[in-house]
């Protein structure tokens, strides 16, 4: 990411959500009553109408099939945590994710958002907006990963290591480099108590690495200048359980597209699109 120059697929993946929580209760996957709020009204408007249209879907099928649904089976593992007596979250690379405000927390729960300054700060104007101040139990903590540790910037925030905690990183790895990837892994395997967990996305390397082609990832890669966000991390199909295990997570469950379709994509989502090519995958500590 460029130094200042906000996420422009974060603000994407916001519009999809303002879209999604336009449909009727038997249609959306999820609802996000905050999301058209976080982004400027422009973007919301053209971004907006490219979806509504059905240009989007003709440009990437089954790209906003996946968002969607990524996000509804992230908010399904953090409905579990919280029933299980969650203790902490901490939602990484956060862009205009707001989980932190449409969940019901119990009152004292530590949540933490993670975010590149260069969004936060765009986010940050925007909640003050909304809610006329900064909700008190959310910290906010600006990190960049590729260049600094969760180490550096969370404990010093206030980040309780003795605690359960989820920590939630959709739609980042991607951007990342390897080393920045291992290192929020490392952290959180020696920073979370036992049964704390990490849910994340992947891209599978074989798009990564062109062995596969697919629009949206020869998209993402062909407007990289004007966004500042490259496609650089992979992981390939099928290994992302040796790969958390060798980095010492343990109960790796990961689902694929197949998966998400079987338990979202229902009734008036039957013949929904979902694009392939993406895992998640949760790991316990
Ligand atoms: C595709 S957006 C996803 C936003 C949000 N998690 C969501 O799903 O709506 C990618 C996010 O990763 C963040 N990000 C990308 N590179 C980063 C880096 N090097 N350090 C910190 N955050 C980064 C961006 O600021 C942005 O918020």
């Amino acid at each position: 990411m460029r130094k200042n120059q906000s996420s422009l697929s974060a603000a994407g993946i916001a519009i999809a959500r303002v879209v999604e929580s336009e449909k009727s209760t038997d249609e959306r996957l999820i609802y996000d009553p905050y999301a058209r709020q976080l982004v400027p009204v422009w973007m919301v408007h053209i971004m907006g109408f490219f979806i509504r249209s059905g240009y989007a879907e003709l440009r990437g099928p089954g790209v906003n099939g996946y968002l969607m649904a990524r996000e509804r089976y992230i908010d399904d593992v953090l409905q579990d945590f919280l029933k299980a007596g969650l203790q902490q979250l901490v939602i990484l690379g956060a862009g205009y994710d707001s989980r932190a405000h449409r969940f019901d927390f119990p009152q004292q729960m530590k949540i933490f958002e993670v975010d590149h300054p260069a969004t936060q700060t765009e986010k940050l104007e925007k909640v003050q907006k909304i809610f006329g101040k900064f909700p008190a139990n959310i910290r906010y903590v600006p990190v960049d990963f590729n260049t600094q540790t969760l180490s550096e910037c969370l404990l010093s925030a206030g980040y309780d290591p003795d605690l359960v905690t989820l920590l939630i990183w959709q739609g980042v790895t991607m951007y990342l480099t390897a080393e920045a990837v291992d290192s929020t892994l490392a952290f959180v395997l020696q920073n979370s108590a036992p049964g704390s967990a990490i849910v994340f996305d992947y891209l599978y390397r074989a798009l990564l690495d062109g062995v596969q082609k697919q629009s949206e990832v020869s998209n993402m890669r062909r407007y990289r200048l004007m966004t500042g966000e490259g496609l650089t991390f992979g992981i390939p199909e099928g290994t992302v359980e040796s790969f958390l295990e060798a980095r010492g997570f343990r109960q790796v469950f990961d689902v694929g597209v197949d998966d998400l379709k079987a338990a979202y994509f229902t009734g008036k989502n039957a013949s929904r699109k979902i694009v392939g090519g993406y895992g998640i995958v949760v790991g316990k500590v």
